[in-house]
């Protein structure tokens, strides 16, 4: 396995190749990094599912390198140019229509007829654009474990499995991005992410309404239990318990703090964005057997909190 920085050219010429040949390659974005491959070839997405260890059933996203190229893949109505106007590239991911003759084989959107579609920040749509293509790309961690924020954390998980991973440092949003869906007069989240929802209100002038993602078909990725470390994780916690350590946010002290056994902050000045871009850091520094247990203090379910407290929920979800 070979780590490059995504800033080198030789190195990006390598994974552009890489990928039209058929391969995976780990590509950084503003999220969290991805498994990427070319969505147009099914061999190609099928080597994620693999190396991912994914339920087939799961679709992924397929990120674009601009609007142009979306538009061949779905049919997009005037509330998703909206959405692209205001949000592209940035972690918001749109599901629409598919196009059958878009190309985008039928693996990665397990034969659904919608597809989610995002145009992320740097170097994945770079690759697109070269490729001219669409790349599919989940989450580069093993299924139902913590996504990656930096290439260690990649290396670390899924190092002998991908050929190479290119290096963008740690992500600067670090969790994944908001998926909605656009109805008529709504837009359905179904997934919180870096884009608040309040900003998708703010720029389209509708209502988001949540449609919680249990069933099969509206977002399988959305299993209950996931992101999850080794330890038991408790929310809301107002104290520590003997035992635990203590994932805390703000400057506030919490009860029985002292006797933690270790403690770290998501955001010591209390800043959400931050918090966000520190989330999956801490958790994979936690997931380990020696913490057998982690309280976390209650986090404000505003802006970007919401989805910092949709990965807590899941982290904390029965396995
Ligand atoms: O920020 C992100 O979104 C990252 C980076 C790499 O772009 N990607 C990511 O992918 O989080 P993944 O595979 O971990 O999550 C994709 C989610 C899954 O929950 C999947 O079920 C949902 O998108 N999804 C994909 N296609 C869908 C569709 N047609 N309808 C509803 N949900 C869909
Ligand atoms: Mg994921």
């Amino acid at each position: 396995m070979l780590i490059q920085p995504a800033d080198n050219a030789a190195a990006i010429a390598l994974a552009s190749r890489l990928l039209c040949e058929g391969e995976c390659v780990v590509v950084p974005t503003e999220t969290v990094y991805g498994l990427a491959a070319d969505a147009t070839n099914g061999e190609a997405v099928a080597k994620i599912f693999a190396v991912k260890e994914r339920p087939s059933f799961n679709p992924l996203i397929s990120h674009v390198y601009g609007r142009e190229l979306a538009a061949l893949l779905a049919h997009f109505g005037e509330i998703e140019h909206r959405l692209t106007e205001a949000f592209w590239p940035g972690p918001l991911t749109i599901v629409a229509p598919l196009r059958s003759d878009g190309g985008v084989h039928p693996l990665a959107t397990a034969g659904l007829d919608t597809i989610a579609l995002r145009q992320p920040v740097g170097v994945m749509a770079e690759l697109s654009a070269r490729l001219d293509r669409p790349l599919a790309a989940p989450s580069a961690n093993l299924s139902g474990r913590v996504s990656p924020t930096s290439a260690g954390h990649v290396a670390a998980s899924l190092g002998d499995r991908v050929s190479l991973i290119l290096d963008g440092g740690t992500t600067s949003v670090g969790v994944e991005s908001t998926i909605v869906r656009a109805e008529s007069d709504r837009i359905v989240l179904l997934r919180p992410g870096g884009v608040p929802r309040e900003a998708i209100v703010e720029a389209t002038g509708l209502p988001v309404e949540t449609i919680l993602q249990t069933t099969k078909i509206s977002a399988p990725g959305q299993m209950s239990s996931h992101y999850a470390p080794f330890g038991r994780v408790r929310l809301d916690a107002a104290s520590v318990e003997p035992g635990e350590w203590l994932i805390a946010f703000g400057p506030e002290p919490v009860r029985g703090e002292s006797s933690a056994s270790g403690v770290v902050n998501l955001s010591p000045s209390g800043n959400l964005e931050e918090a966000a871009a520190n989330l999956f850091g801490l958790l994979a520094r936690l997931d380990r057997p020696d913490v057998p247990a982690i309280a976390v203090v209650p986090i404000p379910n505003e802006g970007i909190g919401e989805a910092i407290n949709d990965r807590l929920k899941r982290a904390a979800a029965p396995r």
